[in-house]
Order: C-alpha cells, then structure tokens, then sequence
C-alpha cells in the first residue's frame, strides 16, 4: 500500500480523494499497488468538507508521520509551500506538485534537494493534460523549436467572450472569478503571471533555461479595447494570450503576452477556459495538446498520474529530465532583440501632417508599415490602427514612447505582438 497526505484539501485534494475511491480497480491494477490517502491539511477545521481522510491544521503531522510515502502539495503561494516541500524531501517522502508559482521561483533548488527522490509536477501547468510527461519522455529526441501555449484559461474564456459576444472585460472577469477558474488574485491570470509561471516551468524541460518570471517579458490582457477587437476581426485574426518559447541559435526567447494569430492556425482555435499547446520539435515537427486547464478532477487527474507514476518507478528520474546542461552555451535571450510583427492603437487629431509623422517616427526606427486602418472617433479625432512587418522590440518600444512624447498621439499608444 502506497499512503498518501494531502497538504491543502480544497477542491483539487478533495477530487483527489474521490477519484482515488471511484478509479481504485483501474489505479490499483496500473499503479501495481494500493494508494490509498490517508491524511489532510486544512486552514480551517472547521469547514465541512466531502473527504473522509483525518484532518490536522499541522502540515508537521503529516511531514513526521514516518508511514507517509508520498505528500502532495496544494497548497497555493511560494514560500510556505517551498517549507513544506523541502522537509518532505528531506524526510525521503515523494512530492507531487500542483503548484506553478512555487516551480517558478524554486524548481531548480527543489530538484538538487529531491535528488533521486521522486518529485512531479504534472498538474502545475495546464491541469490535466500531460505536457510535462510529453516534453520530458516523449519528446525527448527532439531539439524543440519552439512552444506556444494557451496555458491560461480565464484569460481565454475572457478574450473568447469579448470578442465573440462583446461582453465587457469587468464584466467578463467577475464571471470568471465566479464560475472558478481565477487565481486567488486574478490579477495573476490577467496580467500575464500565471502563464508566466506555467511557460518557465515548460522552458526548463525544454531548454534547461533557469530564469525567473522577473527575467522575461512579461503582458497581460488588461489594455485589449474594442478597437482591436474590430482590427483583428477585420484582418482574420483570433486574439490570444500565449506563452511563447522560442529557439533561435543559442538563444532563447520567452515571453507572454496578447497576441494577433491568424484565425487558421489550430492553436487560434483553442476557446473558451481550455488551454491549448503546440510544441514543433525539429524531427517530430508540430505536435498539438488540448485539454482542461483548471479544475478539481482534471488537475486530479494529472496528480494521481504522478503517484502511479512513483508507485511504478519508486525513486524518480530527476526532476526536470536531466542531470547535465542540455545545450552547452544555451541562454535566455534579451527582451530587446525579441522580433516580430506589431499592432499598434493609437488616437490622433485628424488633421494634415499628422499620418506622416506617425510614418516617419515608425520608418526613423527601420519600422515598416504593412496594414492600416483609421476610424474616426470622437470629434476631430481619429483611432490609427496599423499593423508592422516584422522588427525588433527594441525599436518597437522606441518608437512608442517618442509618438507618445511627440505630441501627436493623444494617449499612450496600445501595441499587441502579431504571431504568425
Ligand atoms: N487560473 C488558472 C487558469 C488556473 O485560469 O488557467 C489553472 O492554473
């Protein structure tokens, strides 16, 4: 019998414990051994709860209890977290992870303290489909190339409802905050941070890149108006936030933020709170995984795989598939030299002269114009919506802040990278 303690038994934990009940033939017969979770962690006693495990306030309860096997940790946060999950190591005990943010600060403490202790993390990046397990066994002949992610759900139910019913963003958020798929802060799912999180966790794999959500670019949805909403209707593109990993030579972009895709792309098709990941590997080519990205028995799911997963193997391969540098002189490149093509908002007073010095600051940084659209608004005024051929973030941020200095745009002008 493998036990099992739970640390935070909230809506993941407690499907957990029921899915470990309802599966129990088929995760027995695969698992080749009984798991069977006998101990929670909770903040509140109090609170009723559907699991009929014994409940402690004491993480220390399950962490000293030598008949544990293996913790599982879902708790939410980064440092609380990282206390616990360092002692279970400590103690020998395996740990199974849900938790992106605690990966994205610690992964590569947390997998020299494992060392051949089982530690998994499936569950921590896009719930309940296995891109851990594709990129760190499945994958691993390939150089990959590339991973584009729709690996936040509230911002892509959000973007899908105010582009295909124009339902207003606040509006929007709260109803994601009410059906369940917000972070605690959502400001995490809209502001970029949780894909974020999710992106350097898959980088990792990938790249061996060891950077922190502080050292790469980093935009959320927050500033998408119904502008470009009408831009990227017009021009066939679908509007969403991607983690992207990119590989160029030796160096390695990562980045999340909104983008323009054109809507015949099968990622473009991802809607609604699923995520979506396409990951080209240069011998596998293009392969695509969609899935739930949140909820109680998808992430379930994902972490009861992990705990077959130690069941079968007992020890674990290192935490993040490798034990030297994958690619000798592989770096996280600099947001400056990131490269791609841009949309750009901007309102202007519609009088003569003002288009041409929109051009000439954009040509002065080598920009060229590829699409325009203006729309008149307001009195006198009008909304420039163009699109760029291809450069570089640098001179992109260049030329928006001197049109905003300029004096001839009337509000910070608004800029979506475009990925096609
Ligand atoms: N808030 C996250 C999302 C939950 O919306 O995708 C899953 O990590």
């Amino acid at each position: 019998m493998l036990k099992v303690g739970i640390v935070g038994v909230g809506t993941v934990g407690t499907s957990v414990c029921k899915i470990l009940e309802d599966n129990k033939d088929i995760i027995t017969a695969r698992a080749g051994i009984e798991i069977v979770p006998v101990a929670g962690v909770v903040n509140n006693l109090s609170k009723k709860r559907d699991v009929s495990i014994k409940l402690t306030d004491n993480p220390d309860d399950l962490l000293n209890d030598d008949s544990i096997d293996v913790i599982i940790e879902l708790m939410g946060g980064v440092e609380e977290p990282y206390a616990v999950v360092k002692k279970a190591l400590e103690k020998g005990k395996a740990v199974v992870t849900a938790n992106k943010a605690l990966l994205a600060y610690h992964r590569y403490e947390l997998q020299a303290i494992a060392g051949d202790i089982a530690f998994e993390y499936e569950a921590a990046v896009a719930g309940g489909i296995p891109i851990i397990n594709a990129l760190r066994d499945g994958l691993t002949a390939n150089h990959i190339e590339s991973i584009r992610g729709i690996i936040n759900g509230t911002c892509n139910y959000m973007l899908d409802k105010m582009i295909n019913e124009n339902i207003p963003y606040d509006i929007i958020l709260k109803e994601a905050q009410e059906l369940g798929y917000a972070e605690a802060d959502p400001t995490f799912d809209v502001g970029g941070f949780d894909a974020a999180h999710k992106l350097l966790i898959l980088a990792s794999i990938a790249y061996g890149i060891d950077a922190k959500p502080e050292d790469i670019l980093i935009e959320g949805i927050e500033n998408i108006s119904a502008e470009d909403i009408e831009f990227a209707k017009e021009f066939n593109y679908a509007i969403k936030l991607l983690g992207i990993a990119k590989k160029k030579d030796n160096k390695v972009e990562l980045r999340v933020h909104s983008v323009l895709i054109p809507n015949d792309e099968m990622i473009a098709k991802v809607d609604g709170v699923m995520n979506g990941i396409s990951v080209i590997g240069d011998k596998v080519g293009e392969t695509l995984f969609y899935g739930a990205g949140a909820g109680g028995d998808a992430t379930a799911s994902a972490v009861i795989a992990n705990i077959i997963d130690i069941a079968r193997k007992g020890k674990g391969s290192p935490m993040l598939g490798f034990k030297k540098p994958l690619e000798d002189g592989l770096t996280l490149a600099s947001k400056d030299d990131i490269e791609t093509k841009y949309y750009l908002r901007m309102q202007v007073e519609d009088k003569s002269g003002v288009l041409a010095k929109v051009a000439t600051i954009l040509g002065n940084k080598n920009i060229s114009i590829k699409t325009m659209l203006q729309k008149p608004c307001d009195k006198d005024k009008a909304n420039l919506l163009l699109s760029t051929h291809t450069c570089k973030e640098k001179d992109i941020k260049e030329a928006l802040s001197e049109l905003e200095s300029s004096g001839v745009v009337l509000s910070a002008p608004a800029m979506i990278r475009i990925e096609e």
